[in-house]
């Protein structure tokens, strides 16, 4: 009976551990997302398109495919993408682990394209011969086929998205849909509120921060950015007057010393003049000395 009992125990402790190892490569995506494929071939060109990406995003942690070398003061490791293990996952896993990330691993749904994201899974496939692709039918050329408006309501400061495809067949709404909506700064983008997903209209709305600055005029560019199942990924600017205007000199209006030369700081235009001028004095001065040297010679 005691023996029992330990025995159980054991083989409860024993399974704990193996769960534990299985979840660090159980990513858990969604069957919708695993059975996902890619819609570009995979070919030479494209894995060597994607070893570029590769390189540039990914080589930093995972080092080079097949040579052990990533980065092992990382907990957890990153795996070396062509070992057993990474190829096992389906090219829709892939995907789903480089959109979504986990702890140190980054996501890169706004990093990467749909199509380099392909691309670089195309490169990491490119270390398994017995890897078929299974090619997916849909066509991005379809994402030419919507139309992103936006408006804004000054009263209630919200802005509007309305997301449609103008099919043969007539106007289709993309409802149900994911969208981002971002403003355009110097350095990247500003996120306005959570993602939200459109109506049965295809339409969504953003509360519009009342305080944020826009250029002279008031105006910002906002992004839109969508990934629709049958679409593709969408991006779509649109510029509209209705942020707080802001006068903010640019580098350029003032007399500074990385402007043109009619532009140039009082004091250099000052500081070279003389400069100049001296070179030309001391050139004078020697021509001079030179010529009264030659008379005296001249002389005896
Ligand atoms: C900052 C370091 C870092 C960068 C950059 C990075 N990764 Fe990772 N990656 C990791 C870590 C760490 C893991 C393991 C994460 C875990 O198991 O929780 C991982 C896991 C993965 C996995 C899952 C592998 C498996 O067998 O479970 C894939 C696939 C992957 N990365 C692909 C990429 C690609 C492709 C890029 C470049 C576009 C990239 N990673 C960039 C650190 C990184």
């Amino acid at each position: 009976m005691y023996t029992r009992n330990f025995r159980i125990l054991i083989l409860a402790v024993v399974s704990v551990f193996l769960m534990q190892s299985f979840a660090q490569n159980n990513w858990n995506v969604p069957a919708d997302k695993k059975a996902k494929n890619s819609y570009i071939k995979f070919d030479a060109a494209s894995a060597r398109q994607g070893e570029a990406i590769y390189n540039k995003n990914c080589a930093s942690c995972h080092g080079n495919p097949g040579k052990g070398n990533s980065l092992k003061s990382l907990k957890p490791i990153p795996p070396d993408l062509s070992s057993k293990g990474t190829q096992a996952l389906t090219d829709g896993e892939l995907s789903y682990i480089l959109i979504t990330g986990r702890m140190i691993m980054p996501s890169f749904k706004n990093v990467l394209s749909e199509e380099d994201r392909w691309k670089v899974i195309s490169y990491i496939r490119s270390f398994n011969k017995n890897y078929v692709q299974l090619l997916s039918k849909f066509d991005p050329n379809k994402a030419k086929l919507v139309k992103v408006s936006m408006s804004y309501d000054p009263k209630t400061k919200q802005v509007k998205v309305d997301v449609k495809a103008n099919e043969k067949s007539g106007v289709v709404s993309l409802k149900n849909t994911e969208i981002a909506l971002f403003v355009s700064r110097y350095f990247g983008k500003l996120q306005i509120e959570k993602n939200q997903i459109t109506n049965t209209d295809g339409q969504a709305v953003f509360n519009f921060p009342k305080d944020l600055p826009g250029d002279k005029t008031g105006t910002v560019e906002l992004v839109v950015k969508l990934n629709d199942e049958n679409y593709g990924e969408i991006e779509s600017a649109t510029k509209l007057k209705i942020a707080v205007p802001t006068e903010k000199p640019g580098l350029t209006d003032d007399r500074a010393i990385w402007n043109v030369l009619a532009k140039a700081p009082f004091w250099i235009i000052i500081l070279y003049s003389a400069g100049v001028l001296a070179f030309i004095a001391v050139l004078l001065y020697l021509v001079m000395t030179l010529n009264k040297i030659r008379k005296s010679g001249a002389k005896k």
